[in-house]
């Protein structure tokens, strides 16, 4: 099985296009009476283009109307309409969230998208152990709301311009879940408009099955419209701790040491700088520390290097109590020793840090580029086996774009949820986060994919049991590999919560009766 390809995607294309000619797609008739329900909000059936785009700007497929809700009420009045027509009609709905999907998973083909976003800002709550936000809130705003009270989530991704039902549909990982889950681990309860159109809340006490089923539900149950997330009392400054490692072992034995530990530091990531070609990935950019002098003069000597990740959080008022926790915590770590960089930011500052990235790559036209992202979960067993075969050998530099790599603990993974992950208490994940600004050569689309499809073959090969995040597939059968034991279950919820598989088509799991599916 190869990693998704533009090759699928054309292919697609040109089986829709034939598909238009010669079946039943979505016409004015049926779309007609969009225009007659009674909305707070409005269609828009031009200028659908920007909904037909993505993060990963691989894929682009126009869909034949937009809806901008207004309210709840019009997006179940929507899935009740496209459900009305029954399996003869080709339509179907994709919640969009931010768009900041990889192969096409928030469009829909000749289909209707709902713009999420213009739902957000309404109504985001803050109590005092949680907070209620509308399913197309950006995370940042989430966290902007609820610093306002000294309260944040509790766990998060690396970059918080996403939407809350985008994430909550995958996992939502970052250096938080080690400790508190991913998270789908963090959620209380969600508000849902079904694949029938109903409007469902749901809880792990109420319609419990629901709630699970949207969580990593990849879209395909429900449209997420409101998520209760836990908070807990939001830190005022975090330290941030940058340090390298020369031997692989050391690096993931003190990983895996540190989300184990008691008092261990409150974020845990880290990373993989390949530098044979002379040129280090510049490992320290958007970190403007106080740097030792000797660390800034440091050489690579062409090893690969494997850099640690950490944050403590703190109060002004605690500084000291911080500081001692921090050393005793790296005194019992193996990194290089002149390589220990850190910074003192504020907590927002932390969480939002990919945004001061993405605004300097923005600056050089080189944010909305081709994303060939590959993201793995690999079983601890492994991981240093995968490490000796990519690292060693498949990839020759990490100049496309940063490789993360850090562990997680299954037990605070719910396994009642969708998500799929390996079959082993500590599981690695480790993202391969490649651009492609070039046409041809190292910075191409066509490379990164040849170095992915050799990744993801040396697993298959190796039969590791590697799980992909973010999966992109393009026949069931793939799917149902993907899920193993879960399949029975992601299947029987489908058919309960969305039975003419009218939702999230650009997954790609469920065929919608007349459209082909497989290519
Ligand atoms: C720079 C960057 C950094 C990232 N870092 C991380 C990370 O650290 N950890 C991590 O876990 N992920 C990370 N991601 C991946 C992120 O989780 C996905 O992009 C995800 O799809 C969220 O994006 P979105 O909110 O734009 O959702 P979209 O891409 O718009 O939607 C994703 C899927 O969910 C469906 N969907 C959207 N909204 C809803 C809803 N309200 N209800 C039901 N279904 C819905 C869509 O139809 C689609 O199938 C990162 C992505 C980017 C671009
Ligand atoms: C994983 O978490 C469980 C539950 O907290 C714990 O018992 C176990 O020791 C952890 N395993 C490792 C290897 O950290
Ligand atoms: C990268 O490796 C080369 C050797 O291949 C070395 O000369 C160079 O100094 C390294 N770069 C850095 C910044 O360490
Ligand atoms: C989920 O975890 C529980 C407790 O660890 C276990 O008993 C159950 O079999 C697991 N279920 C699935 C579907 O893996």
């Amino acid at each position: 099985m190869k990693p998704p390809s533009l090759v699928h995607c054309f292919k697609l294309l040109v089986l829709l296009a034939l598909a238009r000619l010669t079946m039943h797609v979505p016409d004015e008739d049926m779309l007609s009476p969009l225009g007659a329900l009674r909305l707070d909000g409005h269609f828009s059936f031009h200028d659908v283009s920007a909904m037909a785009r993505d993060f990963g700007n691989q894929c682009s497929f126009l869909p034949a109307a937009v809806l901008h809700p207004g309210s709840v009420s019009d997006i179940a009045a929507t899935v009740r309409h496209v459900f009305s027509l029954g399996e003869g009609s080709p339509l179907t709905v994709a919640a969009r969230g931010h768009g900041h999907s990889l192969m096409g998973q928030s469009q829909a083909a000749q289909g209707i998208v709902v713009r999420m976003e213009s739902l957000r800002g309404a109504r985001l709550q803050v109590h005092d152990g949680f907070v209620d936000a509308p399913g197309g809130e950006l995370w940042i705003n989430v966290l902007r709301e609820t610093l306002k009270h000294g309260l944040a989530p509790k766990s998060w991704t690396d970059y918080l311009h996403l939407t809350v039902g985008g994430t909550l549909s995958n996992a939502g990982v970052s250096g938080q879940a080690f400790r508190h889950g991913p998270q789908v681990s963090n959620v209380n309860q969600l508000e849902i408009v079904t694949g029938r159109g109903d409007v469902v809340t749901c809880s792990p006490e109420d319609n419990s099955d629901l709630f699970y089923a949207a969580l990593g539900g990849l879209g395909q149950f429900g449209i997420i419209t409101r998520a209760r997330i836990a908070l807990e009392p939001a830190p005022e400054m975090v330290r941030w701790i940058r340090v390298l490692y020369s031997d692989f072992e050391s690096f993931t034995e003190d990983q895996e040491m540190l989300i184990m530990a008691e008092n261990s530091f409150d974020y845990i990531e880290g990373f993989v700088i390949i530098n044979r070609t002379g040129i280090l990935n510049n490992w320290r950019a958007s970190f403007k520390p106080q740097d030792p002098v000797q660390a800034s003069h440091f050489q690579s000597d062409g090893r690969v290097l494997y850099c640690l990740e950490l944050t403590k959080n703190f109060n002004s008022g605690d500084t000291d109590t911080m500081e001692q926790e921090v050393a005793v915590l790296l005194s019992r770590l193996r990194f290089i020793q002149s390589t220990l960089f850190h910074t003192d930011v504020t907590y927002l500052e932390f969480l939002d840090r990919v945004h001061t990235s993405e605004l300097k790559l923005r600056a050089q036209s080189l944010w909305e580029v081709p994303h060939p992202w590959l993201n793995l979960l690999i079983p601890r067993s492994s991981i240093r086996r995968f490490a000796t075969e990519v690292f060693g050998r498949i990839l020759k530099d990490s100049n496309n774009g940063p490789i993360l790599l850090y562990p997680v603990n299954k037990s605070k993974w719910d396994n009642k949820t969708s998500v799929v992950i390996p079959d082993e208490e500590i599981f690695y994940l480790v993202g391969f986060l490649s651009s492609a600004p070039s046409l041809s050569g190292h910075g191409s689309i066509a490379h990164a994919m040849s170095l992915n499809s050799q990744i993801v073959e040396f697993c298959e090969e190796a039969d590791i049991g590697m799980k992909q995040y973010l999966a992109h597939y393009t026949t069931q059968e793939q799917w149902k590999t993907h899920f193993g034991a879960r399949w029975e279950t992601f299947e029987r919820r489908k058919h309960r919560y969305d039975p003419l598989a009218i939702l999230a088509p650009g997954q790609r799991i469920f065929p919608k009766a007349s459209l082909p599916l497989s290519l």
